[in-house]
């Protein structure tokens, strides 16, 4: 595959603050319904390539590309609406409305902004459902596994449940790539695991590209399709998981393993 069929591509994106290169000519690719993970040690850039992703940095140097269009200039809102969302570690949830109603509100910024501003003022017309927008609606919370949960109130659920919603929202709008910032962090492992299976099937089922910045390192092993790894700002790998996890740069920066100089005894 070429770069111009990638959906998300970053190309030499170099982040100065002051003195410091936070990060330094680094490329990333993302294949339409790849599950790419962007792994590293603590300060290695990863927010900040994030935040570069997400429009909420301008980069030093360096292009982002969406679906073959330069969107290094374009604010959040402006990338979203071509497609690229984002979830955030700490959803935010509206007190007085339900899961179901947080679900609704994003499929209406898609498919009825119109009525959404009104839903807003009044929130009654969030119950008003056509029929097709229940069948997206129940579809999604079907996917998302929160059927037995899904009419009540969203602030105060386990974070688990918090990082569904979240999730939820960000497929509701379409998009193509999603980025997700430490989707796991928090969560006890059976969180994690019904996390990871919904993410799978957005890929799998609806081919949306995945962008996870993560801590849990086999998390990304185990189910991303790509990783980079950068450290001290820089790319030192990418590739498929089995090959970068046994590159020797990528033991010796990351999994705290000192490297092995060919033809000397361990
Ligand atoms: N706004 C800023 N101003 C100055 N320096 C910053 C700023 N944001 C990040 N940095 C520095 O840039 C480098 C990369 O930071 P970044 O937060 O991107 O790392 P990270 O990989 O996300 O780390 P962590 O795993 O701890 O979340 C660090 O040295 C950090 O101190
Ligand atoms: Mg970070």
């Amino acid at each position: 595959m070429t770069g111009t069929d990638m959906r998300l591509r970053a190309d030499g994106i170099t982040v100065q603050f002051g003195g410091l290169t936070a990060l330094d000519k680094v490329d990333l690719e993302v294949a339409p319904g790849a599950i790419c993970g962007l792994v590293g040690p603590n300060g290695a850039g990863k927010s900040t390539l994030f935040a570069v992703l997400s429009g909420l940095l301008r980069p030093t140097a360096g292009t982002v590309w969406l679906d073959g269009e330069d969107i290094t200039g374009l604010p959040t809102p402006a990338r979203a609406r071509r497609g690229l969302a984002r979830t955030f570690q700490h959803p935010e949830l509206f007190s007085g409305l339900t899961i179901r109603e947080h679900l609704i509100l994003a499929d209406r910024m898609r498919y009825n902004r119109r009525r959404l501003w009104g839903d807003l003022v009044t929130m009654g017309g969030l119950r008003r459902n056509t029929k097709a927008e229940r069948e997206r609606i129940d579809a999604l919370i079907q996917q998302l596994g929160l059927g037995p949960v899904a009419g009540r109130p969203a602030v105060g659920v386990p974070l688990g449940i918090a990082r569904l919603i979240e999730v939820g929202r960000a497929l509701a709008v379409g998009p193509s790539v999603v980025l997700l910032d430490e989707p796991s962090s928090g969560l006890d492992r059976g969180e994690t695991e019904a996390l990871a299976a919904v993410l799978r099937s957005a890929s799998e089922a609806q081919g949306v590209a995945l962008v996870l910045v993560e801590h849990d390192v086999d998390l990304v092993f185990s189910m991303c399709s790509t990783v980079t790894v950068i450290d001290f700002g820089v790319r030192i790998a990418c590739g498929a998981p089995a090959t970068v996890r046994s590159d020797p740069a990528v033991r010796a920066a990351y999994l705290g393993e000192e490297p092995v100089t060919p033809g000397v005894p361990a």
